[in-house]
């Protein structure tokens, strides 16, 4: 197996740019990097029967990554996660196709283990010695575990308020946990400060080429686990947007390997009601997001006052024919019990917001009932159990 990786593109004006060094935005516009590959060539060269038989995990659709050497890929068995038929759901909503894909099985137990697999992986294969990293909470986690696993260091910066479960992570893994007074803005700007002064490779969210890479196997098993077909829609919760636009990108791939017929599928981006900068943005029909003030929301992952990669966001709901919306944090911890009681998912804030946001739209006419719809449930709800009230309280 071995990556058919060609070229970065500028997701601004399409400038080219080699693949074969560190890189973080393009030095063109300062903007999202895309990793390209000879998709021409892939087509010609491999069919899409050889995944299955592979070994249960992301790295199988390695041609699609942008790793090259397989030592240096780091792995923990991340992906390859249950395409759930959530058939008690449906039933009540009157809806024969409705999915969760369960995230909450990757390692740390978020998506977040596809994203950083991918980019550690990647900066180890072109010679990164260290990294820093902002988090909501969650793709710190991750980024701990995952460079424990490549023996390299990281100092990841946390809001103050992060989920306890999230800076645990961190010290178990013997990584620099740095809590920051603010949100993940505030974390990012110091996080980029350091990586500076101290030559530290930067693993925001879309400020390297290759953390969307990961995110985007999630579109690949979608599809795959579907017989390769498109669903119809799917339900998102949105943050900074990783997760949309990998996915996005990765369904376009599909298309234009012939691996798949259609369209790709309606992308909803979910967000929280104390923090919703592009639900905003949908609805005035602007190309980018004004910075959300006072964000706050128990959804830690959601709470991404100002993403940086909005314009991409906004691009893929809007080709798609998607939209975006916001629900209540109340909502979201009540769908936490109705996930679990009717389909045995312990689901996070973040994912269980996909439901609310299902039944708002099918209410209001804006999905189909016999569409096959996706709910992302992006974590496990382990690492929110103080949302949970009751038994001996
Ligand atoms: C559980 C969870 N869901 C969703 C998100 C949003 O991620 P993104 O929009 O970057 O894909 C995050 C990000 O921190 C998260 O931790
Ligand atoms: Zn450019």
């Amino acid at each position: 197996m071995t990556s058919y990786l060609d070229h970065l593109e500028c997701t601004q004006c399409g400038k080219d740019y080699p693949c074969g060094e560190l890189i973080k935005v393009s030095p063109c516009c300062g903007k999202v990097l895309f990793a390209r590959y000879d998709l021409t060539r892939l087509g010609r060269e491999v069919s899409r029967d050889v995944f299955a038989g592979r070994p249960d995990n992301m790295w199988r659709f390695a041609e699609l990554l942008p790793v090259f050497q397989d030592e240096n890929i780091v792995t923990l068995g991340e992906g390859a996660t249950p395409l759930l038929n959530a058939s008690t759901i449906g039933k009540s909503l009157n809806m024969g196709h409705l999915f969760i894909k369960e995230e909450g099985l990757n390692p740390t137990g978020t998506f977040k283990a596809r994203g950083l697999s991918a980019a550690i992986s990647k900066a180890k294969e072109l010679g990164a010695k260290g990294f820093t990293i902002p988090s909501a909470g969650n793709a710190a986690g991750a980024a701990a575990v995952y460079c424990a696993r490549a023996g390299l260091d990281v100092k990841v910066y946390m809001p103050q308020d992060a989920p306890d479960a999230n800076k645990k992570e961190c010290l178990l893994a013997d990584s620099e946990l740095n809590l920051v007074d603010g949100h993940i803005g505030d974390a990012g700007r110091q996080a980029v400060a350091v990586a500076e002064e101290e030559n530290l490779f930067d693993l925001s969210t879309l400020k390297e080429p290759y953390r969307a890479e990961g995110k985007k196997t999630m579109a690949l098993e979608i599809a795959m686990q579907l017989g390769w077909r498109m669903p119809d829609t799917i339900i998102y919760p949105t943050g900074g947007g990783t997760g949309i636009i990998g996915m996005h990108k990765g369904f376009r791939e599909l298309l234009d390997l012939g691996w798949v017929e259609g369209e790709p599928p309606k992308f909803i981006a979910v967000q929280a009601a104390g923090c919703q900068p592009i639900v905003k943005a949908f609805e005035a029909g602007a190309d980018s997001a004004e910075p959300w003030p006072n964000a706050k929301t128990v959804a830690d992952g959601l709470r991404v006052p100002g993403p940086f990669a909005d314009y991409l966001i906004l691009q893929a709901l809007r080709e798609t024919g998607g939209t975006a919306l916001a629900v209540e944090d109340t909502e979201m911890v009540d769908a936490m019990y109705e996930i679990a009681s009717k389909e045995g998912v312990i689901a996070c804030p973040e994912g269980s917001a996909t439901l609310v946001a299902l039944k708002r739209l099918l209410g209001s006419g804006d999905l189909a009932e016999d569409d096959v719809t996706v709910l992302l449930n992006t974590g496990s709800g382990y690492k929110y159990l103080d949302l949970i009230r009751g038994y001996g309280e």
